[in-house]
């Protein structure tokens, strides 16, 4: 891939996991950037992991891709001039709190100041700004370099129009944007995930299945369903003529019941059966049934080329 220089600084602040993970894509995507860490002699493993991330990024020239990394030890220095500044710091307050009062004072007055954060809210972030309105969410999914979608969030007094920045900032290097339309603990993938997976230590922990069984339940099942569809086409789907509403009080409600859980509100329920018939009209059932039948194949057929290693 040809690296077409954007003429725009981003700063990465934290080189752990998902800060290397964006310094290698946004390298990648012509950008220059700026790589800050706290911990001593990070350069070196930080390079040779960037470059290594760049790699698996296709058709990449690696090493101009680095020649737009550069490397500092203070924030102050990282974040000058820059146009975005997108923290990778520890899912700690303190620190992000820390980190944001110092992008506020020595990052440009222009610059977008998003958080990669797995779940913690702008107002929490911007504790010790004198503009919280300026801290923002770019939550990316490991490994960011390859996920594409960016999950973003501003706080309660954040102007429309600094999102939308944010958004078009993403989209024009090549990202796949959905904007939450209020904050909240853990964002949307999250809290679907930390839900699922608190079920799985639930059932592991109760002796139901052990963990290998319950992982290849898992892939066989919701995992190939979910790599093609959502949960709410898999519901106006598979409630037949009923679409989501018929499958909620035909099997849902029950489900629901027999488990415990609150039950649905009819409000609640109208609201859903409305969103569903209007993103997946009863007429086209049929298109999105041959489309996700067809993805489904094809995600069968790479689990089955590529099989986990055994343990044997
Ligand atoms: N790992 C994931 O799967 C994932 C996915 C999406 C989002 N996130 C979020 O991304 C952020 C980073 O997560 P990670 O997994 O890369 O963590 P990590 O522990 O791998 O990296 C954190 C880095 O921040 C550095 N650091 C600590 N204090 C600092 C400071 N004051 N200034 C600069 N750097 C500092 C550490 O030395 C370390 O290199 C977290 O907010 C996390 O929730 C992680």
């Amino acid at each position: 891939m040809m690296i077409k220089n954007k003429e725009q600084t981003v700063a990465v602040v934290g080189a752990g996991v998902i800060g290397c993970s964006w310094a290698a894509y946004y390298a990648v995507k012509g950008y220059k950037v700026n790589v800050s860490d706290v911990k001593e002699g990070y350069q070196e493993n930080a390079r040779v992991r960037i470059s290594t991330l760049a790699a698996e990024i296709p058709n990449t020239d690696v090493e101009k891709a680095m020649e737009q990394v550069s490397f500092f030890t203070s924030i102050k220095e990282a974040v000058k001039g820059v146009d975005l500044v997108q923290e990778n710091g520890p899912e700690r307050v303190d620190i992000k709190q820390q980190m944001f009062a110092d992008f506020e004072g020595f990052a440009p007055e222009k610059a977008l100041l998003v958080s990669s954060s797995s779940g913690t809210v702008p107002a929490d972030l911007s504790a010790k700004m004198v503009a919280p309105e300026r801290a923002l969410i770019g939550h990316p999914a490991n490994p960011a370099h390859l996920l594409p979608v960016v999950e973003i969030c501003g706080g309660q007094n954040t102007p429309r129009a600094l999102v939308e920045r944010l958004e078009k900032f993403y989209r024009d290097c090549g990202r796949v944007t959905a904007t939450l339309n209020k904050p909240i603990e853990g964002f949307v993938i999250n809290r679907l995930q930390t839900s699922l997976l608190r079920e799985a230590i639930h059932l592991v922990g109760e002796g139901v299945v052990n963990v290998k069984d319950l992982d290849s339940l898992f892939m066989a099942s919701l995992g190939v369903r979910w790599a093609s569809i959502g949960p709410f086409l898999t519901g106006q789907l598979g409630g037949g003529e009923g679409g989501f509403r018929g499958i909620t009080e035909n099997i849902l409600s029950s489900l629901f019941a027999s488990m415990g859980f609150e039950s649905i509100s009819i409000e609640t329920l109208d609201m859903l059966e409305q969103q569903t018939n209007q993103f997946y009209p009863m007429d086209k059932m049929k298109a999105f049934a041959k489309v996700r039948d067809e993805r489904q194949k094809a995600v069968l057929e790479i689990q089955k080329s590529h099989p986990l290693p055994t343990n044997d």
